[in-house]
């Protein structure tokens, strides 16, 4: 959804923000904004900056109205208030990659369980709420695409196959018939457990740059889909996904 922000105060986002993770090379990179709370028009190689806001679901809309979804970088919703954390990226546009976030200090489920990805200002994007934690259970696992238009971001979309990769194991729940949850209990860091669970986010880009090429990583994304795109990433340390297969 592409959402007029008329208020918006970026200090509000600087004050809660807890991480700011990957750096991409600066080679090719001729972006130069880099708040998650600035408009900018990409190409391809550019490096792109937006944020994920972790806050409960109702925080994200103006008096708990669904039809009044705001940006988070709109002083309206006071996030700064609110019991927020916030993570910034910035990865190299049209390229898949996989975000994390280590969950070994940081619960979500302290802050709100629900989390927003959002860049822009006057014309700022964000995706819905997507759950993340509650006090038993944690999603590890998650797929976002960013869709531009001639360089400009119009959507933030999470996209999920309704539990069809967790179905009959039995460290798994199925949250909302949507989400595979993995129980805490089976998490490092509740001190019990072996997985580490952190947060893995592969991302993807559709759409067109400014210079009208098409953004291609989504299509590559759908195509491996049926093989895990965490296999690609055998140098991530302790990598996100497999390590199901060794614990259970
Ligand atoms: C929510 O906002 C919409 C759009 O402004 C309005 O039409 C609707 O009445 C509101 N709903 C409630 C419960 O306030
Ligand atoms: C998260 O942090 C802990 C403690 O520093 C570390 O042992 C673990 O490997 C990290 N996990 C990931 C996925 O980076």
């Amino acid at each position: 959804m592409n959402i007029p922000t008329t208020n918006p105060i970026m200090n509000a986002i600087v004050l809660m923000m807890i991480m700011v993770v990957v750096v991409v090379d600066a080679a090719g990179d001729s972006n130069n904004g880099f708040h998650p709370c600035l408009d900018t028009k990409i190409q391809r190689s550019d490096g792109f900056t937006f944020g994920i806001v972790f806050n409960s679901k109702e925080s994200f809309s103006l008096n708990n109205n669904n039809s009044l979804q705001l940006s988070p970088c709109d002083s309206r919703l006071d996030l700064k208030n609110k019991n927020s954390r916030v993570a910034v990226f910035r990865p190299k546009v049209d390229e898949i990659s996989l975000l994390t976030i280590n969950t070994s200090s940081f619960d979500p489920n302290s802050f709100g369980g629900y989390m927003v990805a959002f860049a822009g200002r006057k014309y700022a994007a964000r995706s819905v709420p997507v759950f993340v934690a509650d006090g038993n259970h944690i999603v590890t696992s998650f797929t976002l695409v960013l869709e531009f238009q001639k360089g400009t971001l119009q959507n933030l979309f999470w996209k999920n196959d309704k539990c069809d990769s967790c179905k009959g194991m039995p460290n798994f729940v199925c949250i909302q018939n949507r989400y595979c949850a993995i129980k805490k209990t089976s998490c490092k860091s509740s001190g019990q457990g072996k997985v580490d669970c952190s947060l893995g986010i592969q991302l993807a880009f559709s759409g067109t740059d400014k210079h009208l090429s098409a953004l291609n990583s989504w299509y590559e994304v759908e195509k491996l889909r049926q093989y895990s795109l965490y296999k690609l990433y055998s140098n991530l340390r302790g990598s996100l996904t497999d390590q199901f297969n060794k614990f259970f």
